[in-house]
């Protein structure tokens, strides 16, 4: 994926450097964006340094150091801290992935930068507004939708290989890393869908307990919803969970081909 630059024109300002409290043999910087919607000043870029020997192996351990034991004030989401919750997804070293799930052994950059999720609004620090990724998600109805009755056993049962369609698509946690790395979605965001909401449309679609195929591939037709995706591939090289969203929005368009007999 290509990494994330900050424009030339960037209004971000070099920050306060917080040099390791104790000295220390095994130390490492890192780079983190700052932005604080309760004062009037420009975003900024303050480097923390710590001593990896007193820390855990994990960028959000590195994270959690920096907000314990050097500034409180450096806000971001966290929750898990097992690549379950998709909530510590940030722009790590260039590439978007999840904090919790990223050594700090792997991170190039002898200063390791550390921004949000690229061109969303952002709340405070390393936290984007995921508002509008969210509405999007909620847009394709992501629930089983049937028309016939329940069965009396009350479930509805699926094969085994009815499940397997499920693989690859399933595991998503929505963290948005994906949608963030999309250009087109960067562009046209407010009406594109973007890959994750896309690989999550997909998953309803090919539920073989869902009885709503047709609606839903209708809902996606649209010359932005669905084919603002120009196969970029970003998405998938960047999925900290190995999907491939791009491969998913492939078969949607597929199935929409094979519905006009193509
Ligand atoms: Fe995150 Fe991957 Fe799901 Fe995209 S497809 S939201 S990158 S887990
Ligand atoms: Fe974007 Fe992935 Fe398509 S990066 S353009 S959604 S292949
Ligand atoms: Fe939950 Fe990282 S804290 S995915």
């Amino acid at each position: 994926m290509a990494e994330f630059t900050l424009p030339a024109n960037s209004k971000i300002t070099k920050g306060t450097h917080f040099p390791a409290k104790s000295g220390g043999k095994n130390l490492r910087s890192f780079k983190i964006y700052r932005w604080n919607p309760d004062d009037s000043a420009n975003p900024r870029v303050d480097t923390y340094e710590i001593d990896l020997d007193q820390c855990g192996p994990m960028v959000l351990d590195a994270l959690i150091k920096i907000k314990n034991e050097i500034d409180p004030t450096l806000t971001f989401r966290r929750s898990c801290r097992e690549g379950i919750c998709g909530s510590c997804a940030m722009n790590i070293d260039g590439s978007n992935t999840l904090a919790c799930t990223k050594a700090i052994d792997e991170c190039g950059k002898k200063e390791v930068p550390i921004y949000p999720l690229p061109h969303m609004p952002v709340i405070k620090d390393l936290v984007p507004d995921l508002s509008h990724f969210y509405a999007q998600y909620a847009s394709i109805k992501p629930w089983i939708r049937t028309q016939s009755a329940t069965p009396a056993s009350g479930e509805r049962l699926q094969s085994k290989e009815d499940r397997a369609k499920l693989d690859g698509l399933y595991e998503c946690i929505l963290c948005a890393c994906c949608s963030t790395s999309c250009p087109s979605y960067w562009w046209n965001g407010d009406r594109y869908l973007g890959p994750a909401i896309l690989l999550q449309a997909y998953r309803w679609i090919i539920d073989s307990r869902d009885e709503d195929t047709g609606a839903r591939l209708d809902e996606l037709e649209d010359p932005f919803k669905l084919y603002r995706c120009h196969t970029i591939m970003n998405c998938a090289r960047t999925c900290p969970k190995g999907l491939n969203p791009a491969k998913a929005i492939g078969e949607i368009k597929k199935l929409i081909l094979q519905r006009h007999g193509a």
